[in-house]
């Protein structure tokens, strides 16, 4: 059976909108099952139900990088109600508690806007520039208690122009996510990539 994929959002949802076409165009064989999603208007509720897949808003609480220990349930609940086997973080800009990461063991997926283990945390392209790199990227890793700390699945570069403005540069590292994260959660589903704590193995 096709695992049930459930997908976290806080913003525009194009990662989103990358896995579930991918799906649908049986590149990534899985099912994509919810859309959930801590900002009330957030363009990604748009683009699940442009799909058809189900989308809800559930509020984080009063926190501002973290969910509350309640909603955080609720999110749980939520995606075990769905049947959900792997969950993708797509522009999810709260911390994942250990309640969370125990309801879903080596199971929980990011996509971060830089070559990991530089610039994690907020506004990644825009510390790439100030920087001063040239190269910069995204990197696909699994989430562990730690901030974009998790092990490594998949990693692209991508070149940092002296044109570049820190929107012109995401805008660019998002192209290559919307092909990299459904083809490493592939790699995932079909044990192409394998992952024991920090051990990555790539058959
Ligand atoms: C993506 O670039 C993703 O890597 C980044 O947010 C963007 C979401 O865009 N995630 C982080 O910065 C997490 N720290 P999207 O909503 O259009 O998919």
């Amino acid at each position: 059976m096709a695992a049930k994929l459930g997908i976290l959002g806080s913003g525009a949802g194009s990662n989103m909108a990358a896995i579930v076409d991918a799906c649908q165009s049986g590149l990534l064989v899985a099912e994509p099952v919810l859309v959930l999603c801590d900002v009330e208007n957030a363009g990604i509720l748009e683009l699940a139900k442009e799909r058809q897949i189900t989308g809800r808003f559930i509020p984080p609480g009063p926190f501002k990088s973290k969910l509350s220990d309640d909603m955080e349930r609720r999110y749980i609940e939520a995606l075990q109600e769905a049947d959900v086997n792997w969950v993708l973080l797509a522009g999810f800009m709260r911390i994942i508690k250990s309640e969370f990461l125990r309801a879903f063991p080596e199971r929980i997926v990011n996509i971060h806007p830089s070559l990991l283990p530089s610039f994690p945390g907020l506004n990644a392209p825009a510390q790439a520039i100030s920087y001063g790199v040239q190269v910069t990227g995204t990197t696909v890793h699994m989430v562990d208690q730690g901030i974009d700390t998790g092990a490594i699945i998949a990693q692209e570069p991508v070149s940092i122009t002296p044109e570049d403005t820190p929107e012109s540069l995401h805008e660019r590292i998002k192209t290559t996510e919307h092909r990299l994260y459904p083809q490493a959660i592939s790699d995932l589903l079909t044990g192409k990539i394998k992952v024991c704590g920090r051990q990555v193995i790539r058959n």
